[in-house]
C-alpha cells in the first residue's frame, strides 16, 4: 500500500512542487523512524506537537519524546513485525512537555526506504468522533429512549414485511415463496429482537457468534427493496474473501437496516443509488479505554448514499437520540445504530457532502473458534 503511494507521488508531482513544503504544510505531525528508532524527519506540525525544533531531536530516539511504556513504541513494533500499515484510534499520548493527547496514529512502512517508517497523529478526527459516540450510546440505553427505541424497532421490520406482502399480491407465483420466506424470518426476527429490547435492562452481553456480513446486507437489500427502498438503485461491492464478523447476526441486521433506510430516505426520488461496500482492512485497532487491551477491527462495511448530504447542524449531535430532520422522524435510527456497533466493540464514522454521504463501519473479525 505505501509502496503504491510512493510511486503515484512519483508521479503525480509536477516539476518545481516540493514535497517538503506540501508536508511542512499539512497541520497533522508527520515523522520518519529509523530502522534503529531515531527520529530522521519531523514535519512543521509535529514540532509543534512535541514542543521542541527538530534540530533538539532530530538523529535522537523516538523514545527520548515518549515514556518507553508509550503505545507509539509498541504500534511502531507491530509494524516493523507485519510490514502493514497500522491505525490505532483514541490512543493516549504523554509526551513530557505538553501532557497527555489523544490521538489517532498511524504508522506505514516506508517503501524502499529500509526499515524507515512515516508515522501521523491526528488530534481530533476520530478520537473525538469516538468519545462522542461513546457519550451517546449512554444517552441510547436511558429508560425513555429504550421504550421509544422498542416502538421503533417495531416499526421499520414492519415496513419490510408489508411491502413483502404487497408484493404477493402483486404477483402470485412461485417465485413468491421467497417472500414468504422473508415474511416468515422478518417476523421471527422481530420476536427475537423485542426479546432483546427486554434484556437491555439487565445489559446482559450481546450473544456473538461468527456471522456472515453479505449474508446480513442481502437480507437488509431485500428488505429495503421490497419496502422503503423501492424508489432505490442498490450497488453492492463486496469483498468476497471476507471473514465473519465476530457478531450478533440480529443486531446487525437491526443496525444495517437503520443506515439503508436512512440512506434510501435521503437519496433523490429517481435517480438514487445507495452503495453498500465490504473490505479487509490491515492494521485499524481501538484502544480499550481504562485497559492495555487492543481491539482489532479489520472489517469495514460502508453505506454511502447519493443524498443531499446531512445537515450541518446535526452533525455534532447525530448521534444523539432524538436528533431528527424528518416530519416523522424519531431521531433513534442512528443512536440505535451507534449502540449495536459499540456493543460489537466497533467503531462508526461518517463523512458527508452533497452527493456523497458514507457511513462507515469497522468491526471485529471472528476467529475459527468463533470468539474474538
Ligand atoms: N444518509 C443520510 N443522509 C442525510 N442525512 C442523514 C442520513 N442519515 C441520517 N441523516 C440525518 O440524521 C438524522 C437522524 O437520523 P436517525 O436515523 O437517527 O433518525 P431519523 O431517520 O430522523 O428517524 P427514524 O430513524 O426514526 O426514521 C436524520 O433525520 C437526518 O437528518
Ligand atoms: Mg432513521
Amino acid at each position: 500500500m505505501a509502496g503504491k503511494a510512493a510511486a503515484s507521488l512519483r508521479i503525480s508531482r509536477r516539476p518545481g512542487l516540493d514535497a517538503a513544503q506540501i508536508l511542512a504544510a499539512l497541520p497533522d505531525p508527520v515523522l520518519v523512524i529509523g530502522g534503529s528508532g531515531l527520529i530522521e524527519y519531523a514535519n512543521a506540525a509535529a514540532e509543534q506537537f512535541f514542543g521542541a525544533s527538530a534540530p533538539t531531536f532530530l538523529g535522537a530516539p523516538l523514545a527520548d519524546l515518549v515514556p518507553p511504556d508509550s503505545p507509539l513504541l509498541a504500534l511502531l513494533g507491530s509494524v516493523r513485525r507485519s510490514g502493514h500499515s497500522v491505525s490505532e484510534y483514541a490512543v493516549s499520548l504523554e509526551t513530557p512537555r505538553l501532557g497527555s493527547r489523544i490521538v489517532t496514529i498511524q504508522a506505514a512502512p516506508l517503501a524502499e526506504e529500509g526499515d524507515r517508517l512515516v508515522v501521523t497523529l491526528q488530534e481530533r478526527s476520530m478520537a473525538h468522533k469516538i468519545d462522542r459516540q461513546l457519550t451517546h450510546r449512554s444517552a441510547a440505553r436511558s429508560v425513555t429512549g429504550m421504550a421509544a427505541m422498542l416502538a421503533h424497532e417495531v416499526k421499520n421490520p414492519l415496513s419490510g414485511i408489508r411491502g413483502a406482502a404487497q408484493l404477493l399480491e402483486e404477483n402470485l407465483n412461485h417465485a413468491d415463496r421467497e417472500l414468504t420466506r422473508l415474511i416468515c424470518d422478518e417476523a421471527d426476527r422481530i420476536v427475537a429482537l423485542v426479546d432483546r429490547m427486554e434484556a437491555f435492562s439487565d445489559r446482559r452481553p450481546l450473544e456473538r457468534g461468527a456471522v456472515n456480513i453479505h449474508e446480513v446486507l442481502n437480507r437488509v437489500r431485500l428488505a429495503a427493496q421490497s419496502g422503503f427502498g423501492r424508489h432505490v438503485h442498490f450497488v453492492e461491492n463486496y469483498d468476497p474473501s471476507l471473514p465473519p464478523v465476530y457478531g450478533n447476526r440480529d443486531a446487525l441486521i437491526q443496525a444495517f437496516l437503520n443506515l439503508v433506510k436512512n440512506a434510501a430516505e435521503a437519496v433523490p426520488s429517481s435517480g438514487g443509488e445507495v452503495q453498500i461496500s465490504t473490505a479487509y482492512q490491515h492494521g485499524v485497532r481501538l484502544a480499550v479505554s481504562g485497559t492495555d487491551a487492543r481491539l482489532h477491527l479489520p472489517l469495514v462495511v460502508e453505506v454511502a448514499d447519493n443524498g443531499e448530504g446531512i445537515p450541518e447542524d446535526l452533525r455534532p449531535h447525530l448521534f444523539d437520540p432524538f436528533v431528527t430532520s424528518k416530519h416523522n422522524g424519531t431521531g433513534l435510527g442512528l443512536a440505535l445504530v451507534a449502540k449495536v456497533i459499540d456493543d460489537h466493540g466497533g467503531v462508526i464514522e461518517f463523512e458527508s457532502e452533497p452527493r456523497r454521504t458514507v457511513f462507515r463501519m469497522f468491526l471485529p473479525k471472528a476467529t475459527s473458534e468463533g470468539e474474538k
